[in-house]
């Protein structure tokens, strides 16, 4: 199992859900962040001038999902999110150990 992290544009959102959902995707957690990449969240750079970082709205996305499916569901954030512009966002992707279903007690695989 992976944990997924992906870190989008707020608008992006829905479409991101819809074309997950529609892979097998069983559930997903999504938190409002702030954050900021190489342009410390200004929205150009300017040659020569400095400016003070700043916090740019993001959404952030947190998927475990089986082995089987983590290449579909990278590609699938990557195409959707993108816009071709910067702060389009990041993911990163992590081994999970373990899983647990609480109600049933189904463990890993089963419990996604
Ligand atoms: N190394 C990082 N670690 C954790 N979060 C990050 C990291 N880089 C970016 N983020 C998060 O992702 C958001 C979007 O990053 P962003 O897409 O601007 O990255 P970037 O490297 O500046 O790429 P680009 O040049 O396309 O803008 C940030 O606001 C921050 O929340
Ligand atoms: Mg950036």
């Amino acid at each position: 199992m992976k944990l997924v992290i992906a870190i989008i544009k707020p608008f992006k959102l829905d479409e991101v859900r819809d074309e997950l959902s529609a892979i097998d995707v069983q559930g997903m957690t999504v938190t409002e962040v702030k954050g900021f990449g190489r342009q410390k969240g200004h929205p150009e750079i300017y040659r020569g001038a400095e400016y003070a970082t700043m916090f740019v709205p993001k959404v952030k996305l947190e998927l475990v999902v089986s082995d089987d499916i983590v290449d579909r569901v990278v590609e699938t954030i990557e195409a959707t999110a993108k816009t071709g512009k910067i702060g389009d966002g990041k993911v990163f992707v992590i081994d999970v150990e373990r899983a647990l279903r609480i109600r049933t007690g189904d463990s890993n695989d089963s419990a996604l």
